[in-house]
């Protein structure tokens, strides 16, 4: 479900004409539609609203401030994986009991950070770390709350990128260990061991995985409470589905309904960590043809935005519908949309049907809303996009195009 639709031969966005965006702010561009990440957000809230939950909007999906502000208002947490996501989080006015912060690699200043800003739970995610949390707490005179993140080894059946619940995976700590790390915490003065997490992958189709690996860690609850640990809460992490093509995703009252009965027994508060599910169907990325060129049997449209615009067709093979702007005529031909990126790899869709385009047209990648803007570069020194919030008529400039002053600021010339 989304807020863009095509009237009167063009897209939409809401109530603007994408047209009117492209000519006003330029290409690259990113349009974010506001009401469509409000519904989504709010679906999630409806769904669960009959259990103590928070929904941390996961900002390694997204992390422009004024999206982050916009779900802030309506009481969204985060989920955090950096020292500058928690920054920027807390920047946008998303209160620190609100902030969970995951990641297997947590260095000693952003435990630091994430410790004096007095953050909801630390998702610990090997026993090193809670050794040097503790150590942490300890040296600023706090006592970290802090859960579990264990790995369930179930496969989410996804892009193999974007599995992270196997035992082959990096992360989390395997189940059979969890009793072990949570004695440990016990013993370690800086710790309050207070919740388990999970997060199984990203673009999760089917409920049976969530299932699976929730039935795991209601045993590991129950392990862990004859320990004598105060489990209060518990974080199944991110990962719901979006449609990019053809897929079927859960909504989010279905979500709910197949989960619940396996967390509600367990009389805990939930947290969930949705990134793509709120934010992935409210952007599209606009680039404006620059050639179209045929060669070796093929056509090639050439865009000013390429691979280091959005990188998940180069990284995943991933499909992102396209669209020209405005209806184009002619009958549809065969077309490979491109970068101007100096590599085979840069491609935005392979084999799309699309009717004529000539130099000047414009044409919108749809879906582009989490892992788009997010992932962008400056590969072949090109200024990233700037990025725009429509609601309804009224168009916000999020985030201004990048300069090529920007590309040396931070470099130092000899
Ligand atoms: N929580 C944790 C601990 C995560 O690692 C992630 C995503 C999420 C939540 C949010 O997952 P979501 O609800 O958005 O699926 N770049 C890839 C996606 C990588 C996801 C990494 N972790 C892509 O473009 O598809």
């Amino acid at each position: 479900m989304d807020y863009f639709h095509r009237d009167g031969g063009e897209l939409w966005c809401e109530d603007a004409r994408v047209r009117d965006l492209a000519a006003r702010f330029g290409t690259p561009l990113y349009v974010y539609s506001r009401r469509t990440f409000v519904e989504h957000y709010r679906k999630l809230e409806t769904a669960f609203a009959d259990v103590p939950h928070v929904i941390c909007f996961s900002v390694k999906s997204n992390g422009n401030l004024g999206i982050l502000r916009t779900l802030a208002a309506m009481g969204a947490g985060a989920d955090v994986v950096s020292g500058g996501e928690l920054h920027k989080a807390m920047l946008a006015g998303i209160p620190a009991d609100r902030i969970v912060y995951s990641g297997v690699g947590k260095t000693r200043s952003e435990l630091e950070l994430a410790v004096a800003s007095g953050i909801r739970s630390i998702n610990v995610e090997n026993v090193e770390e809670l050794r040097v949390l503790s150590e942490v707490a300890v040296a600023l005179g706090r006592r970290q709350e802090c859960s579990l993140r264990v790995n369930p080894d179930v496969d989410a059946h996804t892009h193999e990128y974007l599995t992270t619940g196997r035992k082959e995976n990096k992360f989390g700590i395997p189940l059979a260990d969890a009793v072990r790390a949570a004695r440990i915490a016990a013993s370690l003065p800086g710790i309050a061991l207070t919740g388990l997490d999970m997060h199984i992958g990203s673009q999760i189709l089917s409920p049976v995985p969530y299932r699976m690996a929730l039935e795991q860690v209601r045993s590991v609850v129950g392990n862990l409470r004859a320990e004598g640990c105060d489990i209060r809460h518990l974080d199944i992490g991110g990962g719901l589905a979006v449609r990019y093509d053809t897929e079927d995703p859960m909504t989010a009252d279905q979500f709910h309904d197949e989960i619940i009965a396996l967390v509600r027994v367990l009389g805990v508060d939930l947290v969930l960590e949705p990134g793509r599910f709120i934010i992935g169907p409210a952007g599209i990325l606009v680039g404006e043809v620059q050639f179209v060129k045929e060669a070796g049997g093929k056509r090639f449209v050439i865009l000013d935005a390429g691979m280091n615009d959005l990188i998940r067709p180069s990284l995943y093979g991933a499909h992102h519908r396209i669209e020209p702007v405005v209806d184009g005529t002619g009958p549809l031909v065969q077309t490979d949309v491109v970068g101007p990126v100096c590599e085979s790899g840069d491609f935005l869709g392979k084999d799309r049907q699309l009717p004529s385009l000539q130099r000047g047209d414009q044409v919108a990648v749809f879906t582009a809303g989490a892992y788009g803007f997010a992932m962008s570069s400056n590969y072949n020194q090109r200024p990233r996009a700037a990025e725009v919030l429509v609601d309804g008529a009224v168009a916000t400039l999020i985030r201004r195009r990048e300069t090529f002053d920007d590309l040396v600021r931070a470099e130092i010339d000899l």
